[in-house]
């Protein structure tokens, strides 16, 4: 085992609740030695009051900035007027909503679900059925097939199509109907799409859990075609790339393609409940009837009032176009520290990840305590990359304070 620093003083306070967590609560993350109590914009506060930027923003949920305003007013105004109906009712929201988000996104359809990984679970369930429905594969026969290095949650579907033994291993048996494809590979995908048994590839447009994996320029569009010549649906997991992130609206966008299922979350509640959906046009939504998919939660009164505001913020506050100019000249930036730890600078917009090259295989790890140190949260993903995400409202002089932190930090990592 390397020698593992601690350059970080965790005060009584923070190791208080980091022990009492550890004692009453499942070990099912790694989190940093760090208790946080509040946030606001790009910043978050530790029970002690030290303030950190953000570079995390939630996984990309918190795009509009810690409780951003006026997503928390209409929060506020209908947490305080209406909740949850489930959907044996109507509610007015949802109407309004399906218009908004119809439009937002140009689909004929919304269904609206939680979490993430139910809207990658619906986007599945969809595929299947408009497989039978309408391509007519025989009934238990339908394929999807994955990228490999796919991360989109943690059910039993999602680790089925997973090659990552953390996700997978020892939670068998899996799904089955799934097959993958190296990820930005076109000619693996149209070998597999000879099996006339596929219903649907289901992507990431840059795989973010993998490590922020931008795939060649025209990938996206050459996805595109070979799904529409196969009769194949292209479903676009825009759980962690959409909103805004990668400097489009959707990271599609880049490639003006448009998905036949597109899968949204994290970031369309702005960071405050759960909130996913999936958008498709009726001759894939309409295959499912009622009774045959859903979710208590799903389309509640305070999820639709939340997305709506999200997504109005999101327009009005142009934060892809700010994504895009500011993540183009961070990674500049970082390039140009042309620190040897630095191995690869990679992303799009505000998505992005460096990926360390360091004889010390905790180096990553090592960093992070020490930006953490220093006032900026990042996390290692995969060992050797930590991924640099802040929320969107970062200003220039904001990136400009995170370099220094970011160059310091490097600086102080034991050769
Ligand atoms: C691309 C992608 N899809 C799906 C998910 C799952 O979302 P959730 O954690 O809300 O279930 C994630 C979460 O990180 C993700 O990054």
């Amino acid at each position: 085992m390397s020698e593992v620093l601690h350059p970080v003083q965790i005060s009584e306070l923070s190791q208080h609740y980091i022990t009492q967590e550890e004692k009453y609560g499942a070990h099912n993350y790694h989190p940093l030695p760090v208790v946080i109590e509040r946030a606001k914009g790009v910043f978050m506060y530790d029970v002690d009051g030290k303030q950190y930027f953000d570079f995390l923003s939630a996984y990309s949920a918190v795009n509009q900035g810690h409780c951003h305003p006026k997503i928390i007013a209409a929060l506020i105004e209908q947490a305080q007027t209406l909740t949850l109906t489930s959907r044996a009712f109507h509610n007015k929201n949802l109407s309004d909503y399906t218009k908004y988000i119809t439009a937002f996104f140009g689909y004929d359809k919304v269904l609206t679900m939680n979490t993430g990984v139910e809207a990658g679970e619906t986007a599945v369930k969809l595929a299947r059925r408009w497989g039978y429905d309408i391509k007519g594969i025989a009934d238990n026969e339908a394929v999807i097939v994955f990228a490999e290095g796919n991360f989109w949650g943690r059910t039993i579907s999602a680790i089925s199509s997973s090659q990552d033994p953390s996700s997978f291993a020892r939670f068998g048996p899996y799904t089955p109907g799934f097959l993958s494809v190296p990820y930005n590979n076109i000619a693996s995908l149209e070998a597999i799409f000879q099996n006339k048994n596929i219903a649907a590839f289901m992507f990431e447009p840059i795989q973010g859990e993998a490590g922020v994996v931008v795939p060649d320029e025209g990938y996206l569009t050459k996805v595109r075609n070979l799904c529409t010549k196969y009769n194949v649906l292209m479903i676009a997991d825009e759980i962690q790339t959409g909103l805004a992130r990668t400097g489009k609206m959707l990271a599609c966008d880049h490639e003006n393609v448009k998905p036949d299922i597109l899968v949204l979350g994290k970031a369309l509640s702005g960071g405050t409940i759960p909130v996913s959906a999936v958008l498709c046009n009726d001759d894939i939504m309409l295959n499912i009837k009622p009774g045959e998919h859903g979710s208590t939660y799903g389309g509640n009164p305070l999820a639709c009032k939340v997305a709506t505001v999200a997504l109005e913020v999101l327009r009005n506050e142009n934060l892809s176009d700010h994504a895009e100019t500011l993540g183009e000249y961070f990674r500049k930036s970082l390039r140009e520290l042309n620190h040897p730890t630095i191995q690869l600078v990679r992303g799009k917009g505000l998505l992005n990840a460096i990926v360390i090259h360091h004889a010390n295989p905790e180096a990553a790890w090592e960093l992070c305590l020490l930006m953490m140190g220093k006032g900026l949260l990042a996390k290692p993903t995969h060992g050797d990359k930590i991924r640099f995400a802040p929320p969107l409202t970062i200003t220039k002089e904001q990136i400009d304070e995170c370099l220094v932190i970011i160059k310091e930090s490097l600086e102080e990592l034991p050769a």
